[in-house]
């Protein structure tokens, strides 16, 4: 009989083990946000919920969560900063809410984590779009602004910055599909959006640097993973390829060379070349695509999920690893450190997450084997929170939350990542414990 193999595969020293979150999701009453109001009109949050108090981290209770991801072995974290709550009014810093954030940055230094700070994720404040939000040029200028008063006021406990969480996400939910606010629909509504938010990002960077010249600065975009759902059937193949150069490549390859690529259009912006010191990829389910010439706003594609792919509780995500592998292949060609921003599935009853984290985290570790620059690895999330037009019905936290208590449960993911990140490294021991029906995928006799 074949002995079993023992085994850990171990991260190099240093590497950041975390999770992430954004402001919105989970701070609670948000008020100033286009968001809130988003959340107000009737149809456009699955099941009429609301962001409430969300994990009620405005109120407090980050210091608790931090307690968890500290005593969980994690050495970093990723969260946001919420603008509308910066600046609720165009002319107006609001100093109690900056100080608020320092006290969260400060509380991470002290726990022994290293803070990664996201400046835009997904939320705008209501005077900003009511301006003409990422449709008008002067949204630069104002973005940037906002940036310098966050870094002046963080530099002293923050390095690793993200400009804008998933520009290609956020415009294509806010300005192609109108999922998000402000809810426009079409391309020709995004193309100009996403220029604009190209040009923010290089005058992000900018000033951080200007601020903070050691300052490690870099976009966290959605890789997806395209496959053709057909791939005999050359159509499938071509929408395959156009979702992954629009959607996947068209941000970092502006900030690298500075040329914009709109498939039937292109353009450049000399001042957005060279403006990322890392590339952040946030992974999580790799999309079949099939041919459909009647879909031009999903750029002629449906997607879906062949019957022996398995997903999360909602069939969004699915459990698709070496698209993991997929990813970071891609991202290295940039040339630059790369981090995983995010990672996850929607999971309450935490079926398939410790597969789903043993097997991406396995993938990340051959990478790296590769010798490809990964520096950490964020899994989304910490505790259940809002999930934008979803709602509460996506379960993606380590840590379940009961909205009511506000009392948080551990999942078993949690133990172990837990392990993972002290151990720096995922060892048979783990698998075996957590999830033993991957072991031999893992661990080949
Ligand atoms: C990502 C977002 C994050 C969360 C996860 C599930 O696209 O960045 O805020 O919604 O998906």
């Amino acid at each position: 009989m074949a002995v079993k193999p023992r085994a850990t595969f171990h991260f190099p020293t240093g590497f950041l083990w975390g999770t992430a979150t954004a402001a919105y999701q989970v701070e609670g009453n948000t008020t100033n946000s286009a968001w809130w109001d988003w959340e107000q009109q009737p149809g456009r949050i699955r099941n009429g919920d609301r962001s409430g108090l969300a994990c009620d981290w405005w109120g407090g209770r980050w210091r608790e969560d931090f307690d968890r991801a500290a005593e969980g072995g994690q050495n970093a974290h990723r969260l946001s900063v919420e603008w509308s709550r910066i600046q609720p009014t165009p002319d107006r810093w609001a100093e109690d809410a900056i100080d608020h954030y320092r006290q969260m940055a400060r509380g991470l230094v002290e726990r022994g984590m290293t803070p990664m700070v996201t400046l835009h994720h997904f939320s705008d404040p209501r005077w900003f779009l009511e301006q003409g939000g990422w449709s008008s040029e002067a949204c630069v200028e104002k973005f940037a602004a906002f940036v310098r008063k966050v870094v002046e006021a963080l530099k002293e406990y923050v390095s690793t910055w993200v400009t804008i969480n998933e520009p290609n996400v956020f415009a294509y939910c806010a300005y192609v599909i109108g999922v998000f606010p402000p809810g426009e629909h079409g391309l020709s509504k995004a193309f100009p959006v996403m220029e604009n938010l190209v040009r923010a990002h290089a005058a992000a960077y900018q000033v951080i640097h200007a601020l903070q010249p050691g300052a490690r600065v870099g976009l966290a975009i959605n890789y997806q993973s395209f496959h053709a759902r057909r791939e005999w059937f050359l159509p499938d193949r071509w929408v395959a390829r156009i979702a992954h150069t629009l959607f996947n490549e068209f941000f970092p390859r502006a900030v690298y060379d500075g040329r914009l690529n709109f498939i039937y259009k292109r353009a450049s912006l000399p001042q957005a070349a060279h403006t990322q010191d890392f590339i952040g990829i946030n992974y999580y389910t790799r999309y079949y695509l099939k041919f459909n010439p009647v879909s031009p706003g999903t750029l002629f594609a449906d997607q879906s999920f062949p019957p022996e792919i398995e997903t999360g509780d909602n069939g969004w995500y699915a459990n698709t690893p070496d698209g993991m592998f997929e990813a970071l292949r891609w991202g290295r060609r940039f040339g630059l450190p790369m981090m995983v921003t995010e990672n996850g599935i929607e999971d309450a009853e935490d079926r398939i997450r410790p597969r789903y984290l043993a097997e991406h985290v396995h993938e990340l570790w051959r990478a790296v084997n590769f010798n490809y620059p990964v520096k950490g690895y964020f899994h989304w999330t910490l505790v259940d929170n809002f999930e934008w037009e979803r709602g509460w019905t996506q379960r993606f936290g380590l840590w379940a939350l009961d909205r009511e208590t506000q009392v948080r449960r551990k999942r078993p993911s949690a133990n172990l990542y837990a392990e993972m990140c002290k151990e720096n490294g995922l060892s048979a021991e783990m698998v075996e414990k957590y999830c033993p029906e991957v072991f031999e995928k893992l661990f080949p006799v």
